[in-house]
C-alpha cells in the first residue's frame, strides 16, 4: 500500500505523514527530503543553481522511483508535485491519495514564519503573500482535487487529522 499526502505548501504534509506512518507501522518518506539526499543539495540550492525546470524534471523522476518501491510507505510530496507532467496520474493509479486542504488564511499564517527555505515564496513580501497564495492555489486546486480523499486541516490537530485519514483507509 502506498499512501500519498498532497496539498499546498505548509498544509502539514510532512508532519502528518510521519505521525500517520508511525501509527500504521510503515515507513514515512518525503519526496523533497529524498531529492535533497539523492542530489546532495537543498531544494533551495537546486532552484537557485539548476533552475525550476531541472527541479520539476527530477521531482517527476524521483516520484516514479518511490511509487515503484516494493514496500508500503506513506509519502508526502511537494506542493507542486501533482501539478506537473504525469505526476498526478501516477499518484492516482499507484496510491491512495489524500489532499490536505488548508485555507488561504491558514497557509498565509504558517508561511509567513516559514518561507525562507521555500524558493517560490522566499522573496515575496508579507503584503503580497496572501494574494500570491490565493492565485497560486487557484491554479493548483484542480490537480489537488483529483486526490481520492480531501481532508480539511484548518483548526484540527495532527492526531485528529491522522485518525480521520486512518478511518478512510
Ligand atoms: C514547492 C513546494 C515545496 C518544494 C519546492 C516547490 C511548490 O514543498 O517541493 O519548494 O511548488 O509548491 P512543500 O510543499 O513541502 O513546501
Amino acid at each position: 500500500m502506498k499512501i500519498v499526502l498532497l496539498g499546498y505548501m505548509a498544509s502539514g504534509k510532512s508532519a502528518i505523514g510521519s505521525v500517520l506512518a508511525n501509527k500504521l507501522k510503515i515507513q514515512f518518506m518525503d519526496l523533497d527530503a529524498y531529492i535533497e539526499e539523492k542530489e546532495q543539495l537543498s531544494i533551495a540550492t537546486i532552484f537557485e543553481k539548476k533552475g525550476e525546470i531541472y527541479f520539476r524534471k527530477i521531482e517527476g523522476d524521483y516520484l516514479l522511483e518511490l511509487l515503484n518501491l516494493k514496500k508500503d510507505i506513506v509519502l508526502s510530496v511537494g506542493g507542486g508535485t501533482p501539478c506537473y507532467g504525469r505526476n498526478m496520474k501516477l499518484i492516482e493509479t499507484n496510491s491512495i491519495s489524500f489532499y490536505l486542504k488548508a485555507s488561504i488564511q491558514t497557509i498565509f499564517e504558517r508561511l509567513q514564519s516559514n518561507k525562507s527555505q521555500r524558493p517560490l515564496v522566499a522573496s515575496i513580501d508579507k503584503e503580497n503573500l496572501k494574494e500570491y497564495i490565493a492565485k497560486h492555489l487557484f491554479e493548483r486546486v484542480a490537480f489537488y482535487e483529483k486526490a481520492k480523499h480531501t481532508i480539511l486541516v484548518d483548526k484540527k490537530n495532527i492526531f485528529e487529522i491522522v485518525n480521520e485519514i486512518k478511518r478512510l483507509l
